[in-house]
């Protein structure tokens, strides 16, 4: 049961001083009032769970709930911002009992890159399933989700004819331009429009990522509780504000790499979704921080020799979790300091003793604790690193809400296939 703690965060190994926090606090004020006022273009994800729309949520469990009974396999489709933030929720809590039709279908990523062979084994993996695509595009242009919608509506249609097909398939989209938006109108697909005040990366907290999340059988009612109080506190001075500030310290110090490190698999996909986060807001001008994770202690065997005594550019954060469930105790048979432990005892003891070691190395670290992984802590984790990383981009100088470089490549793809 989770008793609803928020993240703390701990600067204390950053080498940071809180005075040197303190000469960011008129600029942080600034950039978190640029942020509240409802002015700012891109920002309705600041206040959108202190003020959400109660029947679109009303619409989205109801959505998942028949698509819940309607299938056993269901498929997202989309990149970037349109699919992380799913990813990340329903790593972090999905059901991993895999194949018990009570514990909601299956779920399967699709567009999320352009490979021959990924899409034709998960094709070949859905043949003889009831199938149900949920395809996502802000845009509706964009070239790998719309590949993989083509490829995925096709075997619908085969299998159920189109009618019912279309009976299948859920899109998420603008709400008045781009060509998803004109086959779903045209089709009468259920549909969710995505906001046009927020932008791919910060839009987990809309349709985009609620509707999966609720499909995957995760209480959304939950993560919109966890943002809506991190979002109350990110309106003062405090941990995101302090967080931002301490990377912008470390940034103009030289430190241009920041590595998310974290000790429970479960979070692979939401340090993906970090790195999108931080590398399209940050990333621009030929300034920003890069962005990098690496998972412990399997990456301790591989990087950690880097970390403790490489090139001096990077910082950690640590994403400490604190009451990881379940657990369990080590047998006698491992003797002896391992005998009638833990494994969380021993994964704290990793934390500790990593950090004992790199701070031996003067390798600047913060630790940001996150209390369980639950729907509400990843609700406060999503408001809390959007915060600060907007605030990031207005220390920096730059945009933390467009993407040129995306748009760039986006637009020269095209371009090439059109050759
Ligand atoms: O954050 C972003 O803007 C990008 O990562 C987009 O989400 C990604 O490129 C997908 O774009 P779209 O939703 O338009 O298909």
């Amino acid at each position: 049961m989770n008793d609803r703690k928020p993240l703390k965060l701990d600067f204390t190994d950053s080498r940071v001083a809180p005075e040197e926090i303190q000469e960011k606090a008129v600029s942080l004020a600034i950039g978190r009032e640029r942020l509240f006022s409802g002015k700012e273009d891109f920002t309705g994800w600041v206040t959108l769970p202190l003020n959400y729309d109660r029947e679109e949520i009303i619409r989205i469990k109801e959505t998942a709930k028949k698509i819940r009974s309607q299938c056993t396999d269901f498929v997202i489709i989309g990149i970037g911002g349109s699919y992380l933030g799913a990813r990340a929720a329903i790593e972090l809590l999905g059901n991993r009992k895999a194949d018990v039709p009570s514990d909601g279908p299956r779920i399967h990523y699709a567009g999320c890159n352009l490979s021959g062979p990924y899409h034709s084994e998960l094709i070949d993996e859905l043949r003889g399933k009831e199938v149900c695509l949920c395809v996502i595009s802000k845009s509706g242009t964009t070239t790998e989700p719309a590949i993989a919608f083509a490829l995925l509506k096709d075997l619908l249609i085969k299998k159920y004819g189109k009618e019912a097909a279309n009976a299948r398939i859920t899109a998420v989209t603008d709400g008045r331009v781009g060509v998803l938006r004109e086959e779903a109108d045209r089709e009468a697909y259920v549909n969710f429009v995505v906001p046009d005040d927020i932008g791919g990366r910060y839009s987990v907290l809309t349709p985009v990522g609620l509707l999966p999340i609720a499909v995957a059988g995760i209480d959304i009612d939950e993560i919109l509780a966890g943002a809506e109080a991190e979002a109350e506190r990110s309106k003062l001075p405090g941990d995101s504000s302090d967080y931002a500030a301490v990377r912008n310290q470390l940034f103009h110090r030289g430190k241009h790499i920041e590595v998310f490190e974290y000790y429970e698999p479960r979070l692979q996909f939401f340090a993906e979704w970090l790195k999108q986060l931080f590398g399209e807001s940050e990333g621009k001008e030929g300034k920003g921080i890069f962005p990098a994770a690496l998972q412990f202690s399997a990456d301790l065997h591989s990087m950690g020799q880097f970390l403790q005594e490489g090139n001096p550019i990077l910082f950690e954060t640590v994403l400490n979790v604190a009451r990881p469930e379940p657990d369990l105790e080590i047998p006698q048979s491992a003797g002896g300091l391992l005998a009638g432990k833990s494994l969380n005892q021993i994964n704290r003891a990793a934390v500790e003793g990593v950090m004992a070691a790199h701070r031996a190395a003067e390798v600047p670290m913060i630790k940001i604790d996150i209390p369980a992984l639950t729907a509400y802590d990843f609700g406060q984790m999503v408001h809390f690193f959007e915060t600060a990383c907007a605030l990031s981009g207005y220390l920096l100088g730059v945009d933390p809400f467009d993407q040129p470089g995306v748009e760039s490549y986006k637009s020269e793809m095209r371009k090439a296939l059109q050759k």
